[in-house]
């Protein structure tokens, strides 16, 4: 099907079905497509960051490395839920990451399951070292995935460092036992495999193995880096899996095969917030260097339409290439439109082990170069 015929069918499929979003959606893209950055209607799709502290040192990300230059902290839960209670109107999905390891909130499924009694379909991204399974059922996530660095310990670590590999696979193994118990439990269970030098070797061994263990979708994840440096060190050797230019590569710098040219439909639609509601463009931002506004000091839409989120999209539609996050993106398309209900199950919330959870403090004084 051509681009134009698929978006044809993607505005007659929301015409007749309207889901929650649909006007925002077709009303913001439509902005988009005229090349106009204001104003607004609220976004269907927003990020929001339980918290950017991790028990994990993966290497290239910035918590993991230590790169991090936003002050660490954890999502309010009383800030959040009243935001929630704003936005459900006009949220679709809310995606439950951003940097850090979501599940060392310990109210991270208390806050998941209020997003998804709000009707809004949430998904989240994990190291799985410390997921309580229970929890999990309990939140009642749309879809959750689990990301490994390598089929054996010694090569999970080279990447994951400290995450614990059968830690992981234990939680995934009891979350997939669980989910049959609860047979009406909406979840996805995904496993993602950042394939890099050091384990490329494994992708097989990795899609058999996800066939077997029962989860729904099994993805290997192309890398990301940072810099020529971290490329040097963990670029597979088999091309295919490069997101990155080879010859931009071979002249020693990196550049995405495909490469936005003064558009970007993703902010139009979306809004990425960090753990304590400043809002940024979009993931790319890890550092939040391009802070629009504050959620939990302003409105969704006042932020939205915000003097520097103007500026931002406008710069976007005129010089993008010069702005320092877009570089090594290549840009997300449109955010999806999922219909969902919320669960109609219960679990007692005081079955949960939320002991295991890692001492926050530790965490947060090990990560330099904050503000
Ligand atoms: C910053 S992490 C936060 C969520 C969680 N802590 C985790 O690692 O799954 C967000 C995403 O980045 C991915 N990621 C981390 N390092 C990566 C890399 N070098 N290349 C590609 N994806 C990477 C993770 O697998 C995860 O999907
Ligand atoms: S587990 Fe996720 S947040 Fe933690 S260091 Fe690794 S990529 Fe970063
Ligand atoms: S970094 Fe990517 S998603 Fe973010 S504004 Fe630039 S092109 Fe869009």
């Amino acid at each position: 099907m051509s681009t134009l015929n698929r978006k044809i069918s993607l505005v007659k499929n929301m015409l007749v079905s309207r889901p929650k979003g649909w006007q925002s959606l077709l009303y913001n893209s439509s902005m988009a497509q005229l090349k106009i950055a204001s104003p607004l209607m609220s976004p269907v799709h927003v990020s929001i960051e339980p918290t950017n502290a991790c028990n994990a040192r993966c290497s290239v990300c910035e918590t993991g490395k230590g790169d991090m230059r936003r002050k660490t902290g954890f999502l309010d839960k009383a800030l959040y839920t009243e935001f929630l209670n704003k936005i459900s109107d006009t949220t679709s999905t809310l995606l439950f990451y951003f940097m850090g390891e979501p599940f060392m909130h310990k109210d991270s499924y208390d806050m998941i399951r209020f997003a998804r009694d709000k009707g809004i379909y949430v998904e989240s991204c994990t190291n799985g070292d410390f997921v309580d399974p229970e929890g999990i059922i309990y939140s009642d996530i749309n879809k959750l995935s689990f990301q490994i660095g390598g089929m054996d310990q010694e090569t999970h670590e080279i990447y994951r460092i400290r995450s614990k590999l059968d830690k992981t696979i234990e939680n995934i193994e009891k979350l997939v036992q669980l989910r049959k118990k609860y047979n009406n439990s909406s979840l996805e269970i995904e496993v993602g495999f950042i394939v890099m030098r050091h384990n490329e070797h494994q992708v097989k061994e990795f899609y058999s193995w996800a066939k077997n263990i029962g989860v729904d979708i099994a993805n290997v994840i192309d890398p990301c880096a940072r810099n020529m440096m971290e490329a040097y060190a963990y670029l597979p050797n088999d091309r295919k899996y490069w997101f990155y230019d080879e010859e931009a590569f071979n002249k020693g710098f990196l550049k995405p095969k495909k490469i936005n040219n003064n558009e970007c439909i993703w902010i139009w639609n979306s809004l990425q917030l960090t753990w304590n509601g400043d809002a940024v463009p979009c993931c790319r931002d890890t550092n939040g260097k391009h802070v629009f506004g504050n959620v939990f000091e302003t409105s969704l839409n006042n932020v939205f339409n915000s003097e520097k989120a103007v500026k931002f999209r406008k710069q976007i539609l005129t010089d993008q290439g010069n702005i320092d996050i877009c570089k090594l993106c290549s840009g997300y398309g449109l955010p999806q439109i999922n219909r969902t209900k919320s669960a109609e199950f219960t679990i007692k919330r005081d079955t949960l082990n939320l002991d295991k959870i890692p001492d926050h403090e530790k965490t947060i004084s090990e990560a330099p170069n904050q503000k």
